[in-house]
């Protein structure tokens, strides 16, 4: 347990592992929270029954779904109504994809479609039109690329800002078509921990949508790594559709999808067909321990966000200060840094720079970097893409962040448990890999 961990005497998911390693990856998952796998282990034994059975067993489980709804909608601004129980973001980001493509086929009318044949110039008239970013997760990413294949939808990707990080909202609005059926842009993003403004975009997107609503464009928002670091609050938002992904905020590998108004506000299509469960919109009997362990963990986001959120702001801007410190302020590159820019509290991306670690190996140098780290566990970039290191990062790349420094870079993102003795081991760890690989052997003490 950590030197200056916050919670009474409680312990909280420890970042230092039996043999002293240190885990400073919490972008790519989080341990369970204590209090969590106690939920799914109670859930697993007591409420075991068919939340649809209308005896005990069934209806305790069911109880335990609806309480879980609950904390979950109170997380993030919605009603218990508003929150559909899916198996984690990708399937979220899927649906609402899915989504809005089969609403545009079924209700933006065939005279309409017709008509938009001929106002538009790019040949894909007709098709519904969605607007995302070059730097979403593949899980929108390859469904909207998957989509544009198929030629059952058209995509633009609009490209981040090089001055920002950001996605800014005059590309989004500069990107709408009349056949723009639905935005999705991420709230955070996973590898520089960039907040995206997606508040602004819908205020802006919802005066278009009143001058027409009858093509009225899906406003969907990837909140994965938002939420449990930063207040994430659907309706001040301003979106229809918010992806909720458990395992970011410690809780175990299931999520939700945020509808406002499923079927009735903001359409909804299933993906699957089956037994009438979450209201037929995700059928299937439902994964009741999953679905306790998740509400415990958005009820504890509900209790402890600030404490969660400063203590991992501070021991960021402590990592950064130590980086700096140790390495020399002409030596380290953040990467997420950009004037005027916020990002997650607990994201560092930063590269430390010299060519003398690149050498004429293939793998980026935050990869030769990490591996002789006898400490720290961390990554380069998306946690999904680890297996595949020979490039860098391509939203490294498309921040506008130079070929030399991104493939320099290492995700550093720290958790609620994260001490500044960590910090400090790690800074060392990062020095002695630093200067083995720059043929110094052991670093001048
Ligand atoms: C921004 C973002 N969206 C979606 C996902 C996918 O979530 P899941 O792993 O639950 O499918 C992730 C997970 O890495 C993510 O970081």
């Amino acid at each position: 347990m950590g030197e200056d961990a916050n919670h009474d005497g409680q312990s909280l998911s420890d970042c230092t592992d039996q043999d002293g390693r240190i885990y400073m990856d919490y972008n790519a998952t989080t341990p369970l929270e204590p209090e969590v796998a106690e939920a799914i282990t109670e859930a697993l034994k007591e409420a075991w029954g068919n939340p649809s059975s209308s005896y005990l067993p069934g209806r305790k489980a069911k109880q335990i779904i609806d309480r879980s709804r609950a904390s979950i909608a109170s997380m993030v601004g919605a009603r218990a109504d508003d929150i559909v129980f899916v198996s984690g973001g990708t399937e979220a980001n899927n649906l609402v994809l899915h989504t809005a493509i089969s609403h545009f086929y079924q209700s933006w009318g065939a005279a309409k479609l017709g008509r938009l044949v001929g106002d538009h110039q790019s040949g894909k008239a007709g098709l519904p039109h969605i607007i995302t970013s070059n730097v979403e997760h593949d899980s929108v990413k390859l469904t909207a690329e998957n989509l544009l294949k198929e030629g059952k939808a058209d995509v633009t990707f609009v490209e981040a800002s090089a001055m920002t990080g950001r996605v800014e909202v005059e590309d989004v609005l500069a990107a709408i078509r009349p056949n723009t059926c639905l935005i999705s842009i991420m709230l955070a993003n996973n590898e520089t921990g960039v907040l995206m403004p997606v508040k602004e975009l819908c205020e802006r997107v919802r005066v278009l949508n009143e001058q027409q609503p009858s093509s009225a464009i899906l406003l969907h928002t990837d909140g994965a790594q938002a939420i449990g670091k930063v207040r994430v609050d659907a309706q001040d938002l301003g979106v229809d559709y918010l992806t909720i992904v458990g395992h970011k905020f410690y809780g175990p590998r299931i999520g939700a999808l945020y509808v406002n108004g499923p079927g009735t506000t903001t359409p909804l299509f299933p993906m699957f067909f089956g037994g009438g469960q979450e209201r037929n919109f995700r059928p299937g009997t439902e994964n009741t321990a999953m679905i306790a362990g998740l509400g415990k963990a958005a009820e504890l986001v509900n209790l402890h966000l600030h404490e969660y959120e400063t203590h991992m702001r501070d021991t960021r801007k402590y990592l950064e200060q130590q980086l700096q410190a140790v390495f020399g302020k002409e030596k380290i590159h953040f990467n997420s840094h950009f004037p005027g820019t916020e990002t997650l509290p607990n994201t560092c991306n930063v590269s430390v720079l010299g060519p003398g670690l690149q050498g004429n190996a293939t793998a980026p140098a935050g990869w030769k970097v990490l591996s002789k780290c006898r400490k720290l566990l961390a990554s380069v970039g998306a946690a999904c893409h680890s297996d595949r290191g020979e490039r860098p990062s391509h939203v490294l790349l498309s921040c506008g962040i130079l070929p030399e420094v991104a493939t320099n870079a290492l995700r550093l993102s720290v958790g609620r448990a994260t001490t500044k003795r960590d910090v400090d081991l790690v800074v060392a760890d990062l020095r002695e890999a630093v200067c083995q690989l720059e043929g110094q052997g052991q670093c001048p003490h």
